[in-house]
């Protein structure tokens, strides 16, 4: 092929969609964000987050310096004293909201546990008196690795009570996982479980940890809590249960004032290499943007019963299901285990039973619960769902709309949130009362936030182009770096685009400028030149009828650089065949054009992802190009590869 890669646009812009849903009116009457937030922060974007910083947060000191920006090193809200425990819980206990629940947990097994304020705010002063009696001082890092009980949130805010940063490492984890992260952030204490439930079946935690705090030098004692019951062996002098250590600690633990910089917490992701990076973020600014975010996104009112289905593990959870909804006094839902436990429609009968009102979630949850049809929401009395949110990937226009039909009963607007572990809190997204929506577009920046799609050299994409996602201007809930490695902070994030922050995804804009994420930038295909994304493909495969959830990868082609190599999985009662396969590959040509026409389509009963709900495209692209796999430990389901790549070898060819 003699095309000039130099002529292309970066990427291909494929799918157009023309649906739109503008709010109601009544959803726009009572909403409590309006389109005037926009003006106001482009006025003076500085301005805009100092007269939030002051309404929201409750000040020990109140700050001198609303920004220092040294590029990419930020400082916000500085001079200014906090306590972010303080800010979560003391102030709405004094202001009469002691007996208004926190959180309504729900264990997998049916055991349930409601949490008021007053009772969060006692949890935290005994775990925080722990924690000091076990020498934990303001500045220490201490290591949290337990399944979703209401003892994780309670932990991750008597850290703060001291000052003192927490490192969530997510209940799924090796041992050999939670050893590295315990080392890289140097923590003095770890707090965890004997287990939890999943799928009806206990899960053991105790001895992974065992066996990580074997080559983890600076742990000095544990807090175990009794979830399961079971028993089992605790190590003299290093252990101690939480029921014991926790439960004879006063309820009384004054907040630690702290900086506004001081670190809040270290979150690991994995990078391309193998080394984890502890993502920091710290204490003012983080609040700020998580709680504010919280409120104008779901459009959060005091009578609410927000539910956010992800896991505290993950940085979802650590902004909306702690921090974010906490400071704004919200009542959350909490539930431990599996969505098809005892059966696919739990969700649904917890949504029902708490009359929850807004719910957010990811969109392979979205596609699996698609996978089993409608008739489990429709057993359930959903309509006290109000708002709906997806996060983590970007969302099928198909999934989107069965999203909004079968959860939200047509009424619910869906915000489809952007955002990163980087940026520690929502950056692009609807206003629910503001924006027309458009299925499977996150649509505009947040106010306060800039956002452009460039080109490889840096410029602008005009509207209806493809290219790279940048922020071109600091935001206070932005980390603060890579925990102890500052020059893989700049060059990760701050030197492909000098001056730009780039965040690894593909993104484009329409002519209407709504944006469209397009994954990470690393799972672009090049495909005779054109450089198209996988998503725009999968959700055209996705709007088939019988299709459920799809992943695309590239594979090597002699012809044309790489070719498109689709694995789907089929909706419930639907049978692969070959004719099927053809059928799907046509309507790919029928919906996108025929370059984009899958070359290979595979049928697999499941996908690869990571334990956070990300298919791994890498690992696809191993079994596409039949090569060795790849490191495989953040992996959710190891199986799964087996079977697809058992399949591998029959998949239809043109
Ligand atoms: C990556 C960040 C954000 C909290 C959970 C994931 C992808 C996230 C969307 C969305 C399209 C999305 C991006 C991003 N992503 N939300 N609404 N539409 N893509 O946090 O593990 O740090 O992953 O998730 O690729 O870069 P994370």
């Amino acid at each position: 092929m003699s095309v000039d890669p130099s002529s292309r646009p970066e990427i291909e812009n494929l799918l157009a969609e023309a649906r739109t849903f503008p709010p109601s009116a009544e959803f726009s009457a009572q909403a409590t964000a309006t389109a005037d937030l926009y003006a106001e922060a482009e006025a003076d974007f500085e301005a805009f987050w100092a007269k939030r910083a002051h309404e929201r947060i409750s000040w020990f000191t109140p700050f001198e310096t609303t920004l220092e920006w040294d590029l990419p090193f930020a400082k916000w809200f500085t001079g200014g004293e906090l306590n972010v425990s303080y800010n979560c819980l003391d102030r709405h206990v004094e202001r009469g909201l002691g007996d208004k629940v926190a959180y309504h947990w729900i264990g997998e097994p049916g055991d349930t546990r409601t949490l008021t304020y007053r009772d969060l705010l006692g949890e935290v002063c005994r775990a925080a008196n722990a924690l000091r009696e076990l020498g934990v001082q303001k500045g220490d890092r201490v290591a949290i690795y337990m399944p979703m009980i209401p003892e994780l949130p309670v932990a991750m805010l008597a850290c703060a009570r001291l000052g003192a940063a927490h490192t969530v490492i997510f209940g799924g984890f090796s041992a050999e996982a939670l050893s590295d992260r315990i080392n890289d952030a140097q923590a003095k204490v770890l707090i965890t479980a004997d287990g939890g439930w999943r799928r009806g079946k206990p899960v053991g935690l105790k001895h992974h940890a065992d066996e990580a705090l074997a080559s983890t030098p600076s742990i000095n004692g544990t807090i175990v809590v009794d979830r399961l019951g079971g028993g089992i062996h605790m190590v003299e002098g290093r252990d101690h249960w939480w029921h014991e250590i926790v439960a004879r600690q006063s309820d009384v633990c004054p907040p630690v004032p702290v900086e506004s910089e001081q670190m809040l917490y270290l979150l690991y992701t994995s990078g391309t290499t193998a080394k984890p990076k502890g993502i920091v973020h710290t204490s003012a600014g983080y609040l700020l943007q998580a709680s504010f975010t919280h409120e104008v996104v779901f459009d959060v009112k005091p009578d609410d019963v927000y539910w956010c289905a992800a896991d505290i593990g993950w940085v979802t959870g650590h902004s909306y299901i702690v921090y974010g909804p906490l400071a704004n006094a919200t009542t959350g839902v909490m539930y431990e285990g599996a969505p098809d436990t005892p059966d696919w429609d739990r969700w649904w009968q917890i949504v029902e039973d708490y009359k929850v009102s807004i719910l957010y979630c990811a969109p392979t949850a979205i596609r699996a619960f698609m996978k089993q049809g409608e008739t489990y929401p429709a057993k359930h009395d959903l309509s006290s769902l109000r708002v709906l949110g997806s996060v983590g990937e970007p969302i099928n226009p198909e999934a989107w709309l069965w999203y909004h039909d079968n959860i939200g009963g047509g009424r619910a607007p869906i915000v489809d949130t952007w955002w990163q572990t980087e940026t520690g809190a929502i950056l692009i997204s609807p206003l629910p009362g503001v924006t027309t929506t458009k299925p499977g577009s996150a649509t505009f920046p947040m106010p306060g936030i800039a956002v452009d799609v460039v080109d490889a050299k840096g410029d602008s994409v005009p509207l209806g182009g493809g290219g790279y996602l940048v922020l071109k201007r600091p935001w206070p809930s932005m980390l603060r770096g890579i925990y102890g490695d500052p020059d893989r902070y700049r060059s990760t994030y701050w030197s492909r685009f000098p001056g730009m922050y780039f965040a690894g995804d593909g993104a484009k804009r329409d002519l209407d400028g709504y944006l469209w994420l397009l994954g990470r930038v690393d799972d672009v295909m090049n495909i005779a030149g054109h450089r198209i994304s996988t998503i725009e493909i999968e959700s055209a495969l996705v709007d088939h009828k019988s299709v459920a959830e799809a992943a695309v990868v590239g594979k090597s082609d002699d012809i044309t650089g790489q070719a498109i190599f689709a694995f789907v999985i089929l909706r419930a009662g639907q049978e692969p065949s070959d004719a099927l396969a053809v059928q799907l590959r046509e309507h790919v040509a029928y919906v996108i054009g025929p370059i984009a026409r899958p070359k290979y389509l595979m049928f697999t009963p499941d996908l690869p992802k990571t334990r956070s709900g990300k298919i791994m495209r890498r690992l696809l692209r191993d079994i596409a190009e039949g090569r060795v796999l790849g490191d495989t430990t953040t992996l959710a389901d190891a199986n799964v590869v087996d079977v697809i790549r058992d399949k591998s070898g029959s998949a239809e060819e043109d």
